[in-house]
């Protein structure tokens, strides 16, 4: 099965013990691919030293909802050269979060609207973190939609009728390992209704661990359970999944297959 896991956080320190074991080991389990999202610009450059040591690892560089009250002036114009490392392949993880709410809400549209130009400016994909705020989310993106703009609303917890939105939008839909879980009736809905072209899977690891490791630290060979569960509920063989979001990850981030 080929698993490219499109949303990760493999620098967290949760990694640090078997960090390197680990990234031997993930291309002997399927993985092909990896996009290791950063949440600040010191951040971005330590995800991309990572980048530069693992050939099947690219990164987002961005700022994080929740960082952007701790953002400076300069910020965007370094991540605009950070945005230039070979290794980079789109702006994140960016966008709103009003359930936790730790930057105030005006900053955190300021730096997600200006991070979204930026991304147009370079032509690259945004990954969008999302959370309680999918009214001003959709209102954002279309108003930024002059046909330049593309992405992925990453670990997707909304509605078949939003999902929907963001797919006449241009969006791509990544799917978390919450849909493995017994009672998550909306994610299951949302994963059989996603269009297969637009479709991506991803752990956001160390976090989101799917069944039947709940509740133990995630990494990008679990995805598995993810590709799985979706074969299972749209009645397709794991492995056409598989494929699809792998060449789904590579279309949407501009990464040739090695
Ligand atoms: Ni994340």
């Amino acid at each position: 099965m080929r698993i490219f896991d499109s949303h990760a956080h493999l620098d967290t320190k949760r990694f640090d013990e078997d960090r390197e074991q680990l990234l031997i080991d993930l291309p002997t389990l399927g993985v092909t691919g990896v996009m290791n999202a950063s949440v600040n610009v010191e951040n971005a450059k330590q995800v991309l030293a990572l980048c530069e040591k693992v050939s099947y690892l690219y990164a987002a560089v961005g700022i994080y909802p929740h960082e952007t009250h701790l953002a400076k002036p300069g910020d965007l114009m370094e991540l605009e050269k950070l945005a230039g490392h070979p290794k980079a392949v789109a702006i994140g993880e960016i966008g709103l979060d009003y359930y936790w709410d730790e930057s105030p809400k005006e900053i955190q549209k300021k730096w997600f609207i200006d991070q979204i130009r930026l991304a147009k400016r370079l032509s690259m994909p945004v990954n969008i973190h999302c959370r309680e705020a999918h009214g001003d989310m959709v209102a954002i993106l279309k108003a930024e939609q002059d046909g330049s703009l593309k992405g992925v609303l990453h670990s997707f917890s909304g509605s078949v009728e939003v999902m929907i939105e963001y797919v006449k939008l241009g969006f791509y839909i990544s799917m978390p390992g919450t849909v493995t879980f017994k009672n998550a009736k909306k994610v299951k809905e949302v994963a059989m209704a996603v269009p297969l072209e637009r479709l991506l899977v991803e752990t956001d690891a160390p976090y989101q661990t799917p069944e039947p490791f709940r509740g133990k630290r995630n990494d990008p060979s679990k995805v598995r359970f993810i590709i799985q569960e979706i074969a299972r509920l749209r009645g397709l063989d794991p492995v056409e999944i598989g494929r699809i979001t792998d060449e789904n990850a590579r279309r949407i981030y501009g990464i040739e297959e090695q």
